[in-house]
């Protein structure tokens, strides 16, 4: 058998102080393989994002083992585990989040250019030509409409070849039919670079899309199946 790229083990998450003090992820199992498509449902405050969170290292869990790629993240301080994350995982959110003084070139080669890479300009822009924003390279967020917007966050998500990639709701900012083409674009870039992809959505079309089906309650995994 070969080692999952994602291996939680009885991952535990509570929130908050004293009264207000929630328990969020009661006792997560989760092994995903590499190149995997897995979609996350579950009503809204089951905890999809706070799993994610702790999957992506953003929050640390209060029990339990989580392994990325081969790494004990719970055992690593805190500038191990930003290495670690760097050009490892690529996180897409709902808010694209980039930063508005900055272009859409900009947005994809600064973080590039931070984590040490030759030719991060080249690099931005060739990663902004596959979304189909050649053509926006000099525009600023304010500039682009929502679905550009995202199509720049992917690109910035991807451009460093993480191995996994988490989508928080990607689609949720947007209408019907530019979240078909960028759920399109987010299987491309996936299916191109051949990333672990964990894709948060309230949409069951759009989770039809992945191999497999990981549905949360209440903190915890309720069912986990393949696509039909
Ligand atoms: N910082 C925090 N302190 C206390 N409770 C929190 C905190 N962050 C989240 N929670 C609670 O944790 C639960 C799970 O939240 P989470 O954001 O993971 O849900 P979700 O499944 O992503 O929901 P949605 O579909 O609405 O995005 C919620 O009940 C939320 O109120
Ligand atoms: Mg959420």
């Amino acid at each position: 058998m070969t080692a999952s790229i994602i291996d939680a083990r009885a991952v535990r998450l509570a929130l908050g102080k004293g009264s207000a003090r929630v328990d969020i992820l009661k006792g997560i199992d989760l092994a995903i393989q590499a190149g995997e498509t897995v979609a996350l449902l579950g009503p809204s405050g089951s905890g999809k994002s706070s799993l994610m969170a702790v999957l992506s290292g953003l929050e640390r869990a209060d029990d339990g083992r989580i392994d990325i790629a081969g790494l004990d993240f719970g055992r690593l301080d805190e500038d191990a585990l930003a290495a670690a994350r760097r050009g490892r995982i690529g996180i897409i959110l709902q808010a694209f989040h980039l930063l508005p003084t900055m272009t859409a070139l900009e947005n994809v080669a600064v973080p590039l250019e931070l984590a040490g890479e030759a030719d991060a300009f080249a690099r931005a822009a060739a990663e902004l030509e596959a979304v189909g924003l050649g053509h926006r390279l000099d525009h600023y967020p304010s500039q682009l409409s929502g679905g550009e917007q995202q199509r720049v966050a992917i690109a910035r998500a991807t451009a460093p070849r993480p191995a996994i990639l988490f989508a928080d709701e990607p689609t949720g900012n947007l209408d019907g039919a530019t979240g078909a083409t960028i759920m399109d674009l987010l299987f491309d870039r996936q299916r191109e670079t051949g990333a672990t992809l964990l894709v948060i959505t309230h949409d069951p079309a759009l989770a039809a899309r992945c191999a497999r089906i990981v549905e949360m309650r209440d903190g915890a995994i309720l069912s986990d199946r393949a696509a039909a």
